[in-house]
């Protein structure tokens, strides 16, 4: 038994942030933003729409896409590092939304990876006949912890939730999942504050996304390059077979570098990060998803799919679609 993604769907907010807005709240430019990162605007969410309203609509997408309903659904993973609340999780919120009781739901807090970690996991219960529509999505307003003062981190991020439906069959589907973590980058990329370590008066740091920029992506980069060798070496897999990558969108500078590895043209390669910043755990299935909504990626295609995030954490999934 394998799994299969039966259907795909993404939600943005409808509020966009530009650099040229950006240009008028720090010292910064458009230029710069543009030739060191690659990102001309990004989506933010309203005041009033938290990960679960985004993570509801990019899931709707999805079952309508697979042809299924939310009465199907019996199992629910979400990848997101910016829950609504700290309990319940953004799984049993959108239980609730849908109206749907009794399957485990449950969220993965893996920064960047999360969602290919929630991909890894609900591959796992369908293979083993534990699940049998799996719901598994990424999701992010990350716009709710960035330091709207640092210019260092705020023209980077953005938000958004991607999601797709895995179900068994009798081929593969997801092929494989590769997950990695290394604890000792920790103070590279993080959130210093949550529930168990408080801020306290005094403390210099904000509640904010901290980011060692050019440290993290000299170790993205490596990591990346490794990451991909060991997907085709497991697969035994030239790295020519592969007809896509659809790559963590954080910035064009480390996605070239993975496509260079590969010896991808950059055509070969999804880039959603001018239109959508770094949108964390939702940007490999938004940018999944907006391949296969305008005809790039089609049915029978092999995709090669990988990320990297603070912790670090990091994945990759080879995919038939
Ligand atoms: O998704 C999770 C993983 N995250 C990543 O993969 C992010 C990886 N890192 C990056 O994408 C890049 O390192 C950044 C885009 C964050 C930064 O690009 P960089 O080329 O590494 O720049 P830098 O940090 O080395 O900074 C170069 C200069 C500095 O000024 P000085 O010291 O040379 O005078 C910064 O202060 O650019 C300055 N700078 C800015 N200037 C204008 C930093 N941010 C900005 C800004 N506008 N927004």
């Amino acid at each position: 038994m394998y799994s299969r993604i039966a259907g795909i769907g993404s939600y943005l907010p409808e509020r966009v942030l530009t650099n040229a807005e950006l240009e008028t709240m720090v010292d910064t430019t458009d230029e710069w933003i543009r030739s060191r990162t690659g990102i001309e605007r990004r989506h933010i969410a309203n005041d009033d729409q938290t990960t679960t309203d985004l993570a509801e609509q990019a899931a709707r997408r999805a079952m309508e896409n697979a042809g299924v309903t939310p009465a199907d659904i019996d199992f629910i993973v979400v990848g997101t590092t910016t829950p609504d609340v700290v309990f319940p999780n953004v799984g049993c919120l959108l239980q609730q939304r849908f109206d749907i009781h009794g399957c485990p739901a449950f969220s993965v807090e893996t920064a960047c990876s999360g969602f290919i970690y929630a991909l890894s996991i609900a591959d796992r219960y369908v293979v083993s006949g534990g699940a049998k529509c799996a719901l598994v999505i990424g999701a992010e307003t990350l716009s709710r912890m960035t330091d709207w003062n640092d210019r260092a981190t705020c023209v980077i991020f953005g938000d958004g939730a991607g999601a797709v439906i895995l179900q068994p069959a009798d081929e593969p589907g997801i092929i494989s999942c590769h997950l990695g973590a290394d604890g000792r980058y920790h103070d590279l990329l993080y959130n210093p504050y949550g529930t168990s370590k408080q801020r306290k008066p005094g403390d210099t740091e904000g509640p904010y996304i901290q980011m060692r920029g050019n440290e993290v992506f000299k170790v993205a980069v490596k990591t990346l390059e490794n990451l991909v060798d060991q997907t085709l070496a497991e697969n035994h897999l030239d790295k020519h077979e592969i007809d896509w990558l659809v790559p963590h969108q954080a910035n064009t500078r480390i996605i070239q570098a993975t496509a260079k590895r590969l010896d991808m043209p950059m055509d070969k390669v999804v880039m959603t990060v001018r239109e959508h910043g770094n949108t964390s755990a939702a940007s490999v299935p938004l940018a999944l998803d907006t391949a296969v909504r305008d005809g790039r990626i089609q049915r029978g295609d092999l995709l090669l799919l990988e990320t990297f995030g603070g912790g670090f954490t990091w994945g990759s999934s080879l995919i038939r679609f």
